[in-house]
C-alpha cells in the first residue's frame, strides 16, 4: 500500500468497521455480514498492524483478539493460590460463622460484605506496570491453565489499568475475579450451535467455561462474556487499603467491572435481608448467581483469622436452594440404552430454569415413578443443582384436583421392549428392566456400535449417529463385525442420498485404520458393563494376552487392585458368554488387531506375581508399572498364587500373610536388582 497516511486511514478504517460488527453481533445479536467478510477485515488488519508496528495502538481490536489460534494450553503456577470457600445452607450455619469470627478475633461487632456468588468460571488477571500479561483458570488451586489469549478478548477485562489521575501503575497487581455468560447472550448461542448442528452448552456456566477454553480466541471473542471482579489478590507496592470494599471500590476505579449487589453489613440480620434480597432478585438478573458470598470486610480481621485447608476462615458462601420450577407430566416415554436397560423420560410443559429451556427429565427407573407416587397429568417441581439434569423431586397431585380437565392416568412399563418387541427382563435383585433383544434390538445395537466407534473406543471418523442409526435400519449392519464388513455394500452405499465417492473412500479408510488399535481400546470399545476406560486400561496391564483375560476366573479379575467382586462377576460373565466370545474372535477374524506384549516372555520378571505393600522411596503405582512391563503380573491381595511380595516399610498383614503361605518376601533393593 501506498503512504503511511494512507495506510493509516485503511487501519483506522478497518478498526472501526471490525468494532461496529462486532457490537452488532454481540449487544444486537444481528450480524450484518458473513462471518468470512468479518475474518477477512480482520486478516487485513492483522497484517497491516504487523507491517507497521508504529500505527499499532491498544484499543485496536486486535489487541483483544489473537488471530492464530494456540495449539495447547500452558500450565501456569499461581503465585498465591485460588483458594476455594466453605459452603454453607441454612441461616444458623451463617451465625455459626459471626459467633466463630467473633470469638476469634474476641470482637463483639463485624463489618461483613455480602456478594451475590457469581455461577462461572474463576480467573486471576496478573497486570504488570499496568498491562494485562496474565489470565489464568483456577485449576487445582495451585496451577491453572493460561487463558490469556481468549480472556483478553472479553472487553470487561481492561488491557490497560486506567490509574486514576495518572498515577504510576503498581509494578505488579493480581486480581481475581468471575467470568460468567449472560443467560440471554447463553440462550442465543445455544439456539445458533443447535441450527449449525453442533453441540449445545448444558448451561452458561459451561458454556463460559467452554468459551474461555477456547484455542481459537476468535470464538471466544463473540461469546457473550462477561468479567467481574471480586478479589484483590496481590499489590506491588501494597496499596493503603483497610477494608475489602475499600479495595473493590478502588479496582472499579482502575477500570474493572465489580458487582453493583455487594454491600455493607454491621448486623447479622442485615446479612439474612441481604441473603433474602439476592435470593428474590436472582430470576430477575441477566447471570447466574447460586448464593452469596460473605467475607470480614477488614483486611487486618482477615488476616488475623487466616485459613483452615483450602479455605479462607473470614469468609463463606451461603449457597442458595437449588431453583425450583413448577411444570405438568404431559406424557412419559420409555428409552432403551446401549445395555438394554429401559429408562422413562418425563416429557414436560417446557420451562425455563436457570436459564435453560427443559422439557425433557430421566424419571430413572419405575421405583423412582413409584416413590414419586407421579402419574401424567400431574403438576411436578423440577430441580437442577448444579450441573446436574433436571430432575423431578415431587409430584403435586392436588393440582390436578383443582384442574379437573387433566386426566390424571398411571404410567405404565410396556409389556415389551418398545424398540424392538422383545420381551423385558429384571434380573433379580436390580431396579431396572431390560431388553432382551441384544443385538437384535436396534436401538442396543445403534448405541453399541456408536460406542464402539466413539474417539476413545476404536475412533472411527465419520461414522457418527445418524450414519449408524440409518446402516442399522437398512440392516447393513448388525453386529459389531459388520463395520469391517461394510465395504461389501459400497454401491447401496452410494445411493443413499448425500453419499460421495470421496465420502466413503474417507470411511473405509477410518475403518481401516481402526484396526490397529490397543487391547484397552477394544476391551473398552467391547461396551461390557462398568468397564469404563479406567477398568479396561487395568485389564490390559493385568492380562497383556487376550485369550488370558478369556480364561480368567472371577478371583482372578477380582485380584486386579480397582476391581471389586461385582464388577468381576459382570466381566467375567460377558467372556462366559458365547455369542460375545465369538463377536471378540470375529473382529479379529476381520483385522482387528494391536502391539502383543512382547517383552513378556524373555522379560525379567516373567511369571512373577507380585504383590506389593508398605511404603517405598517410589509410589507403588510407579513400582506395580515397572514391575508389569518387565513382565510381573501384579495383584492386591496374597493368595496361593503369589510368587513374590515386595514389601517396603510398614508392610501390615500382608507381610504376615505371605510368609505364612510361604511365598518369597523381597524389599526394594531384591527388586531393583531384579529389574536389571
Ligand atoms: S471470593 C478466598 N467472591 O466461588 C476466597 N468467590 O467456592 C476467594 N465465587 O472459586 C473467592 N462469586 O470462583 C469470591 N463474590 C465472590 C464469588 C466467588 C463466586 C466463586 C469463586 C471461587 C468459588 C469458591
Amino acid at each position: 500500500m501506498g503512504s503511511l497516511v494512507a495506510v493509516a486511514t485503511r487501519i483506522n478504517w478497518l478498526r472501526q468497521q471490525i468494532g461496529h460488527h462486532n457490537r452488532l453481533y454481540h449487544q444486537l445479536d444481528e450480524p450484518a455480514i458473513e462471518d468470512s467478510t468479518y475474518d477477512e477485515l480482520f486478516a487485513e488488519l492483522v497484517a497491516l498492524e504487523a507491517e507497521h508496528p508504529e500505527l499499532q495502538s491498544d484499543d485496536s481490536p486486535t489487541r483483544r483478539v489473537g488471530y492464530t489460534p494456540r495449539k495447547d494450553f500452558s500450565e501456569v503456577q499461581h503465585q498465591l493460590p485460588m483458594l476455594s470457600l466453605q459452603n454453607i445452607l441454612l441461616e444458623e450455619d451463617f451465625y455459626q460463622f459471626t459467633q466463630r469470627s467473633k470469638k476469634g478475633l474476641t470482637v463483639d461487632k463485624l463489618e461483613l460484605c455480602v456478594e451475590p456468588k457469581l455461577d462461572g468460571l474463576a480467573i486471576s488477571l496478573v497486570y504488570i506496570e499496568g498491562r494485562l500479561v496474565l489470565a489464568a483458570t483456577r485449576g487445582d488451586g495451585q496451577q491453572g491453565e493460561d487463558v490469556t489469549h481468549s480472556v483478553q478478548t472479553i472487553a470487561s477485562v481492561p488491557l490497560t489499568l486506567a490509574m486514576p489521575g495518572g498515577t504510576i501503575p503498581p509494578e505488579r497487581l493480581e486480581v481475581r475475579g468471575e467470568i460468567v455468560m449472560s443467560v440471554s447472550g447463553f440462550a442465543r448461542l445455544n439456539k445458533s450451535l443447535q441450527e449449525q448442528g453442533k453441540k449445545t452448552f448444558a448451561n452458561p456456566r459451561n458454556a463460559a467455561a467452554g468459551s474461555v477454553r477456547q484455542l481459537d480466541s476468535r470464538i471466544t471473542a463473540r461469546r457473550p462474556l462477561f468479567f467481574y471482579a471480586y478479589a484483590l489478590a496481590d499489590c506491588a507496592p501494597p496499596q493503603p487499603h483497610a477494608s475489602h470494599s475499600s479495595a473493590i471500590d478502588w479496582l472499579d476505579e482502575l477500570g474493572f467491572s465489580t458487582n453493583p449487589l455487594r454491600c455493607i453489613s454491621t448486623q447479622d440480620t442485615q446479612v439474612v435481608d441481604a441473603y433474602q434480597r439476592m435470593l428474590a432478585q436472582r430470576e430477575q438478573l441477566d447471570y447466574l448467581i447460586d448464593g452469596v458470598v460473605i467475607k470480614l470486610n477488614s483486611l487486618a480481621q482477615q488476616q488475623a483469622l487466616g485459613f483452615i485447608a483450602r479455605a479462607p476462615r473470614w469468609a463463606v458462601a451461603w449457597k442458595f436452594p437449588p431453583s425450583q420450577v413448577q411444570t405438568r407430566l404431559l406424557a412419559v416415554e420409555f428409552q432403551v440404552g446401549r445395555t438394554g436397560a429401559i429408562t422413562p423420560v418425563a416429557r414436560l410443559e417446557p420451562v425455563q430454569l436457570d436459564g435453560v429451556r427443559v422439557q425433557n427429565a430421566s424419571l430413572h427407573n419405575m421405583d423412582e415413578i413409584q416413590r414419586l407416587g407421579i402419574q401424567i397429568g400431574d403438576q411436578v417441581t423440577l430441580q437442577r443443582a448444579g450441573d446436574v439434569i433436571p430432575q423431578i423431586v415431587s409430584a403435586n397431585p392436588a393440582a390436578a384436583d383443582a384442574a379437573p380437565s387433566i386426566l390424571r392416568e398411571p404410567i405404565k412399563l410396556p409389556d415389551v421392549c418398545p424398540v424392538c418387541g422383545s420381551p423385558l427382563q429384571r434380573p433379580q435383585g436390580q431396579v431396572v428392566w431390560r431388553c432382551s433383544g441384544r443385538n437384535l434390538c436396534p436401538a442396543q445395537l445403534s448405541q453399541a456400535i456408536q460406542h464402539f466407534c466413539s474417539r476413545r473406543a476404536m475412533d472411527i471418523e465419520g461414522l457418527g449417529a445418524q450414519w449408524i442409526e440409518r446402516l442399522v435400519r437398512q440392516q447393513l449392519l448388525g453386529s459389531l463385525t459388520d463395520i469391517y464388513q461394510l465395504e461389501k455394500h459400497r454401491e447401496e452405499l452410494l445411493a443413499f442420498a448425500g453419499v460421495g465417492e470421496l465420502m466413503l473412500a474417507n470411511l473405509f479408510a477410518a475403518i481401516e485404520k481402526s484396526k490397529h488399535t490397543t487391547l484397552a481400546r477394544l476391551l473398552y470399545a467391547l461396551g461390557i458393563e462398568g468397564v469404563g476406560g479406567v477398568i479396561a486400561e487395568l485389564l490390559a496391564a493385568n492380562f497383556p494376552v487376550l485369550d488370558d483375560l478369556l480364561q480368567a476366573d472371577i478371583q482372578a479379575l477380582e485380584q486386579i487392585d480397582g476391581i471389586g467382586p461385582v464388577l468381576a462377576a459382570q466381566i467375567h460373565a460377558y467372556f462366559a458368554d458365547s455369542a460375545n466370545r465369538k463377536q471378540v474372535e470375529g473382529l479379529i477374524v476381520h483385522g482387528v488387531h494391536w502391539d502383543q506384549p512382547s517383552v513378556v516372555k524373555d522379560a525379567a520378571l516373567a511369571g512373577m506375581v507380585l504383590v506389593i505393600t508398605g511404603s517405598f522411596e517410589r509410589s507403588r503405582d510407579e513400582l506395580a508399572t515397572r514391575a508389569r512391563e518387565l513382565g510381573a503380573k501384579v495383584t492386591t491381595s496374597v493368595s496361593k498364587n503369589t510368587t513374590h511380595l515386595l514389601a517396603g516399610e510398614n508392610p501390615g498383614s500382608k507381610l504376615a500373610k505371605a510368609q505364612a503361605l510361604g511365598v518369597r518376601v523381597i524389599d526394594f533393593s531384591e527388586f531393583t536388582q531384579l529389574e536389571g
